[in-house]
């Protein structure tokens, strides 16, 4: 796909221009986007061939090609597949790969449906799952087995937000001829380069900041080239492709994503800082901020945070989380975040078996949206002063 960009762009350049070139589709600035299940030949021996760019809906179109550019110019991978959610995008992979009497690796800090995704289907068809707390590094090298073919890390973690020192991870994953997979939503390719620092095959929910408006449920994968024609195939065998309106949006969407990810990082930290200060609050778990335990991770292989991240009340139990959560205004309870609303959620960490987390008080997630940060806060002090009510 042609752009008028190149590697040397800048992120927001890139986001802008690449994807499409405006004068392969008469001059328009936006991609068509093209609704399809059959794809006409022009004659029977190229039809037999299948010698022409696309063939079937569920096998790409020039608007799934689009986004799918744009990820990979801005993720440096060699091809991007399109889900129909962010979860689809971290089960496809995961069945690619492994195989039954398998062993994968996957961090406790994980999102939790991909757990569950573990837990039920891949234990029913034979695949050995083992949790590894998401501070192993280098050590992960005592967990491999010979029949580990995948290790898992997402990073930063799930509600609690660890950092991976995904190279050391890679490495030791590498040397054992096991695929290093990332699930990459928090900090998108602007903010952390997954590649370059081992990942094979990079995940991302895109519902959330690529998507952007709490609309539309997509997933990509993206892989390097020696891992994407195996992705490909079980994909294809799968039949899961995303729909052209969702892949559409998600477009769309890319083309402001840097604007609105430098106003969710300012105003996340300005927030997460503040809080450190506020009673009520016994601890903030923002990987960006100097008392995070994997901190000096963040600042050595990221170049941005965003706008997700818990606090954990000081002291207090789930009567008080409710009446926080209860007492917010401006905050919605609800789960999908990466929208332009401000969401909070209670966090549940029953289900770790490794980072259990030895936290003092209940946790809530925080995701901070594009409102005002003065009116984000007096809802939060609202909030904090209904937890000390109770
Ligand atoms: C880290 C992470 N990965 C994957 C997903 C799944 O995305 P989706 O909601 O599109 O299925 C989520 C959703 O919250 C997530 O937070």
């Amino acid at each position: 796909m042609t752009t008028s960009t190149n590697s040397k762009h800048g992120m927001n350049t890139r986001l802008a221009h690449g994807g499409h070139d405006p004068q392969s589709f008469h001059g328009f600035v936006n991609p068509p986007v093209v609704h399809a299940s059959t794809v006409l030949f022009p004659n029977a021996d190229v039809m037999r061939r299948g010698a022409q760019k696309y063939t079937y809906g569920t096998h790409g179109t020039p608007t799934s090609d689009a986004l799918a550019a744009v990820i990979d110019d801005l993720e440096g991978t060699a091809g991007t597949l399109l889900v129909p959610s962010g979860l689809a995008a971290v089960t496809v992979p995961l069945l690619a790969f492994l195989s039954s009497d398998d062993h994968v690796l996957i961090t406790d800090s994980v999102y939790r449906p991909t757990r569950r995704f573990a837990d039920t289907v891949l234990e029913r068809l034979g695949v050995a799952v083992t949790y590894y707390d998401p501070l192993i590094g280098g050590g992960i090298s005592a967990l491999i087995q010979p029949n580990t073919k995948v290790v898992f890390t997402e990073s930063p973690g799930s509600n609690t937000f660890e950092i991976q020192d995904i190279p050391a991870i890679a490495a030791a994953a590498h040397q054992a001829g096991a695929v290093v997979m990332m699930d990459n939503t928090w900090a998108t390719p602007l903010y952390f380069r997954s590649v370059e620092h081992g990942v094979d095959v990079v995940i991302h929910a895109a519902t959330k900041y690529p998507a952007g408006h709490s609309d539309v449920l997509l997933g990509t994968i993206s892989a390097t080239q020696p891992h994407f024609a195996k992705l490909e195939e079980t994909y294809t065998a799968l039949g899961m492709c995303a729909g052209p309106d969702d892949a559409y949006q998600t477009f769309r969407g890319m083309r402001t994503m840097g604007v609105r990810l430098e106003h969710h990082r300012k105003s996340a930290l300005e927030i997460a800082r503040w809080l450190e200060e506020q009673a009520g609050v016994g601890q903030v778990l923002h990987p960006a901020l100097e008392s995070h335990p994997t901190y000096d991770l963040w600042k050595r292989d990221f170049t941005g945070s965003t706008g997700v991240f818990s606090i954990v009340l000081d002291g207090g139990s789930t009567a008080q989380a409710d009446a926080f959560l209860d007492a917010l205004q401006i905050f919605a309870l609800g789960y999908s975040w990466g929208g332009f609303e401000s969401l909070a959620v209670p966090v549940f960490l029953e289900d770790r078996t490794v980072a259990k987390g030895d936290y003092a008080g209940p946790v809530i997630r925080l995701q901070i949206g594009l409102e005002d940060v003065e009116d984000l806060k007096a809802d939060l002090l609202g909030a904090l002063a209904a937890a000390k009510s109770v």
